[in-house]
């Protein structure tokens, strides 16, 4: 981290060099630009040291897999520079973004993916992660219905309805939105949903091109069986979720998010509920463990 007229500048990393931010270059014929064609990932630090890495690099390289694009970078590599950007930047808690993507050639359709040098960029962002205001008072819901592509299992960079969603939540005096398909709730605009059945049970939808599979979700629902909370992966309703005795998000950003309301109507009391809570450190706890 630099520091320029007073203002604390990051070091971020762009195709192999790591330079201040405010000198970082990319293409404007770069395809993620003019076609949204890139995939990402966002690891959490804690500790200074990287959450659920090793599954944030396979789902990147699904993402790669599933779109055709190449992928020259080595695992190694990815965690060295992660670890470089946390290091330079002092990062103690926050997330590292890493962008991919086909890489910058003349506007056309069509894409030519073997002659291409993908793009990769990563930054760092230092935020709080355990304390934070959502941890502490939950989250306001809404529903609306899910009009994304039917790609949505790829960790994509067309990020515009999800954004929309999210706008469109606060004009209605939330924090976020769950979107609904067909009658059941698919995923939060930017997180997987969860409900907890009044049995204690925690209830998600199965995986599908419907929804990201989410590296949270995973371990949660690892380290939930593994501590004896029932999982169930099945379809929910928007009504079953707003009848619920609890609901939550899980994100690499939230980790597990409480949720206190659904459409207006209050859960546990209007209050993080008392499962959610204890899967919320449950998670921090166990992911710590295994920080790299
Ligand atoms: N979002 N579903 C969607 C649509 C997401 O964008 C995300 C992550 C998740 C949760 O996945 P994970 O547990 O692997 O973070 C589910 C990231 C954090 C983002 O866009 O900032």
């Amino acid at each position: 981290m630099s520091v320029v007229k007073g203002v604390a500048m990051r070091t971020v990393y762009v195709n192999g060099a790591y330079v201040p931010e405010t000198e970082a270059k990319v293409s404007v014929f770069d395809r993620a630009f003019l076609f949204g064609d890139g995939i990402y990932e966002v690891a959490s630090v804690l500790g200074g040291k990287l959450i659920d890495f090793p599954a944030h690099v396979a789902r990147l390289h699904r993402s790669a897999n599933e779109l055709g694009m190449r992928f020259n970078v080595s695992d190694e590599d990815i965690l060295a520079i992660h670890r470089e950007l946390i290091d330079r930047n002092g990062v103690e808690e926050g997330v590292v973004y890493l962008q991919m993507t086909r890489g910058a050639v003349d506007r056309d359709f069509l894409f030519d993916t073997d002659n291409l040098e993908p793009t990769l960029v990563l930054f760092t962002q230092t935020r709080p992660l355990i304390d934070t205001p959502v941890a502490r008072n939950g989250l306001k819901i809404v529903s609306i219905p899910d009009l994304r592509w039917g790609r949505c299992d790829i960790k994509t960079v067309q990020l515009l309805y999800p954004s929309l969603g999210k706008m469109e939540a606060k004009s209605r005096g939330a924090d976020d939105a769950w979107m609904v398909r067909d009658g059941v709730v698919t995923e939060g605009t930017s997180n997987n949903a969860f409900i907890v059945t009044k049995n204690g049970a925690i209830v998600t939808r199965p995986l599908s091109n419907e929804i990201l599979p989410g590296i949270t979700r995973a371990a949660l629902m690892t380290y939930s069986a593994a501590s004896g909370t029932p999982v169930e992966e099945r379809e929910f309703t928007i009504e079953e979720a707003r009848d619920a005795a609890e609901a939550f998000i899980t994100s690499a950003s939230v980790f597990v998010g409480p949720v206190i309301s659904i459409d207006g109507i209050e859960l546990s009391g209007g209050k993080p509920g008392p499962v959610t809570l204890g899967l919320r450190q449950t998670y921090v706890e166990e992911s710590l463990k295994r920080a790299l």
